[in-house]
């Protein structure tokens, strides 16, 4: 009888420390995401897992850097004041590396080469550039560069919106409500192509190179090992592999 409540307390010992291990693995690191950035990050319907770019390319950089990365889910705008409060450890959205970001977060090397891009309705030809958009309606997305570079080029000049979330930005140029969408290119070329086949397309050329990083609070001793993994996988071809996976082949 003795014998048997020993084992049962100490089974009862085990999976209390089962549970608690499941719940916050010492490899366990916290990676904040958007909820959607196609194809960088999105939500799997069928599994309810983050896919895309960024979650494959995190992933990966925590096998080999030797983390798991606990996945956290925020609206983009929320990333940089949840890394300076250390309610998470990494930060990977399609975030543009800026001097300004530098100031209040560390960023890895950088991992993606994008810039930005106009959006129209198809059947718009007024509008072939930025330039063209003075006096007229433009959607963008709150937080981001391109609400940054707008608003800079046309301050009251143009009738900016910066939605929080792309799907409303994107349906705002298909129901009509704005007469441009200007975000960063992958996204806005991914959406042309998908959803918004036939009814919108991409104008004019590539605004502000701009490279995506890895983000961290500022002084995080993790920056070197996410480089190293990184440049690691560049050498071996596993970068190049899942580019392919969520861009096609390099240099279509
Ligand atoms: N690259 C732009 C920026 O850093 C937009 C990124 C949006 N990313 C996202 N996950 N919603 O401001």
């Amino acid at each position: 009888m003795k014998f048997s409540f020993k084992k049962m307390a100490l089974a009862s010992v085990a999976s209390a420390a089962m549970a608690v291990g499941a719940m916050a693995n010492a490899d366990d690191v916290r990676v904040a995401t958007d909820p959607s950035f196609v194809p960088f990050e999105m939500m799997d319907q069928e599994s309810g897992e983050m896919v895309g770019f960024d979650m494959d390319i995190i992933r990966e950089i925590g096998n080999r850097a030797g983390f798991t990365p606990n996945i956290n889910t925020m609206d983009f705008n929320g990333i940089i004041p949840a890394l300076q409060t250390g309610n998470v450890d990494i930060a990977i959205a399609g975030m543009t590396i800026t001097d300004e970001r530098r100031e209040v977060v560390d960023f890895s090397d950088p991992y993606y080469d994008s810039g930005l891009q106009l959006l129209v309705g198809k059947d718009n030809t007024d509008v072939k550039a930025v330039e063209d958009l003075a006096g007229l309606k433009i959607g963008t997305k709150i937080g981001s560069t391109s609400f940054d570079f707008l608003t800079e080029k046309f301050g009251s000049d143009a009738t900016i919106t910066p939605y929080p979330g792309s799907a409303d930005m994107y349906m705002a140029l298909v129901g009509g409500s704005v007469d441009a969408v200007f975000y960063d290119a992958p996204n806005v070329g991914y959406f042309s192509q998908t959803r918004g086949e036939g009814r919108v397309k991409v104008v004019g050329p590539l605004y502000e190179g701009q490279q995506y990083g890895i983000a961290f609070p500022k002084g995080s001793d993790r920056v070197d090992a996410v480089n190293e993994a990184l440049a690691s996988m560049r050498e071996d071809g596993t970068y190049d592999e899942i580019h392919a996976k969520w861009f096609g082949k390099a240099e279509e």
